[in-house]
């Protein structure tokens, strides 16, 4: 039997990723006794610029290793005796699910199982009272619901799963796991299911950093189809808040959405931060605007997403704090100021991969 170390180390998975490494940070600001084990295979989406502010904070220890690598989970789970676990790695990019699929079927299928299985042995091995209070909290996306028309009513926790991409399906695999693993085995599990996250540190393939860069290099700022697309954003500091609530008072087996109540079509998100832009960092010539360009859709591409988060606000209180557009000029002044993060993230895998997704 293990006895638990008295500090109650929490065990990240993606914590060098875009919303591991906010929460990181953001945990560690917060409680000062707090000891974070932070495990990450540092794929392409991973980097540890992220984490460059806590680089010799002794309350957090990165390991660099698969989520799939039973032998190392086993070993971690062992040394160091975490009373929580918050599983982020993943791999997240819905085009490169279409592109190449492989890889999200083995972390976010395959390596999910692994973990789970490592810690259904470490958890069993537990004093009653630490197995008592031990929790695995599973981060997944409201894209496992499928898409919505218009005028239809935001996703709740009953919505039946519809997943579209294969990243969308290998997610809603990885929720029915542990799902599975809560129902036949006890393990105390918590599920969350997010919109659209957005702000500092997320790597610049996705929408909002890929528009905003773009904007300051003077190329063109694609939209797929017609731009009518609508997504859910909530700000990444209100994720973490939501997480730590849920960590706290959740209850055991449920799944929680999370999403901002704040719906956009991608073009106005793109119009938005051409308007930041415009006012904060003037073109000589022309607007931002004229940069826009119509490209090709994204196969399968889910009209719209909307999160009902009901559940979280009525039962632990969370609402978020941040409005979009507040949100958004945040965003954008950081990746304005953060130049030397920007130019490192624009590696030669960065340069191939936007190569190939737009020409
Ligand atoms: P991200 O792509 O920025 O980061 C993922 C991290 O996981 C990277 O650091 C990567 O190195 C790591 N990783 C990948 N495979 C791994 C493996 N096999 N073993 C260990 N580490 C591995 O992703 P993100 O946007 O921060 O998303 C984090 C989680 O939140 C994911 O589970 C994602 O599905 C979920 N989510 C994201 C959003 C969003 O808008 N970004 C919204 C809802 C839910
Ligand atoms: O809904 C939660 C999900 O949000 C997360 O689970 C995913 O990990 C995360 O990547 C995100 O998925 P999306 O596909 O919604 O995010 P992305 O930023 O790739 O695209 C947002 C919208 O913008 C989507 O409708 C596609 C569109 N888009 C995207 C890119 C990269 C464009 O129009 N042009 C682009 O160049």
């Amino acid at each position: 039997m293990f006895l638990l170390k008295e500090k109650n180390p929490i065990l990240v998975t993606g914590g060098a990723g875009f919303i591991g490494s906010n929460f990181v940070l953001d945990c560690l600001k917060q409680g000062h006794e707090q000891v974070i084990i932070n495990i990450d295979k540092l794929t392409y989406a991973g980097n540890l610029n992220n984490l460059e502010l806590i680089n010799n904070d002794p309350r957090h220890t990165f390991v660099q290793g698969d989520i799939a690598d039973r032998i190392l989970i086993q070993k971690l789970l062992n040394q160091y005796q975490p009373i929580s676990i918050i599983h982020f790695a993943a791999e997240t990019h819905v085009d490169r699910s279409i592109h190449a699929p492989d890889e999200f079927i083995q972390t976010n299928i395959v390596g999910v199982f692994n973990l789970l299985e490592e810690v259904r042995a470490y958890w069993k091995g537990l004093s009653d009272p630490d197995q008592h209070q031990f929790r695995f909290l599973h981060i997944s996306t409201d894209e496992v619901y499928g898409s919505l028309a218009v005028d239809e009513m935001p996703f709740t926790e009953e919505t039946p799963y519809r997943p579209n991409s294969p990243y969308a399906a290998s997610k809603a695999a990885s929720d029915h796991l542990v799902r599975a693993y809560h129902h036949t085995y006890g393990l105390p599990t918590l599920t969350t299911n997010c919109s659209n996250n957005y702000g500092p540190y997320q790597y610049p393939e996705k929408l909002i950093p890929l528009i905003i860069l773009n904007a300051l290099q003077e190329k063109p700022l694609p939209i797929y189809g017609d731009g009518k697309n609508i997504r859910d954003w909530l700000y990444v500091g209100d994720h973490c808040v939501a997480i730590r609530k849920i960590l706290a008072k959740g209850r055991l087996g449920e799944t929680y959405n999370i999403g901002g109540r704040s719906e956009r079509t991608n073009l106005e998100v793109v119009n938005t931060i051409c308007s930041i832009l415009d006012e904060i960092k003037p073109r000589a010539q022309a607007s931002y605007h004229s940069l826009i360009q119509f490209v090709k859709d994204r196969p399968g591409h889910d009209l719209r997403y909307a999160i009902s988060a009901d559940k979280i606000e009525q039962e632990l209180g969370w609402k978020p704090e941040e409005v979009f557009e507040s949100g958004l000029r945040k965003t954008v002044q950081w990746y304005l100021e953060n130049t030397a993060w920007v130019e490192a993230a624009g590696t030669h895998a960065y340069k191939k991969w936007i190569k190939n997704q737009y020409q």
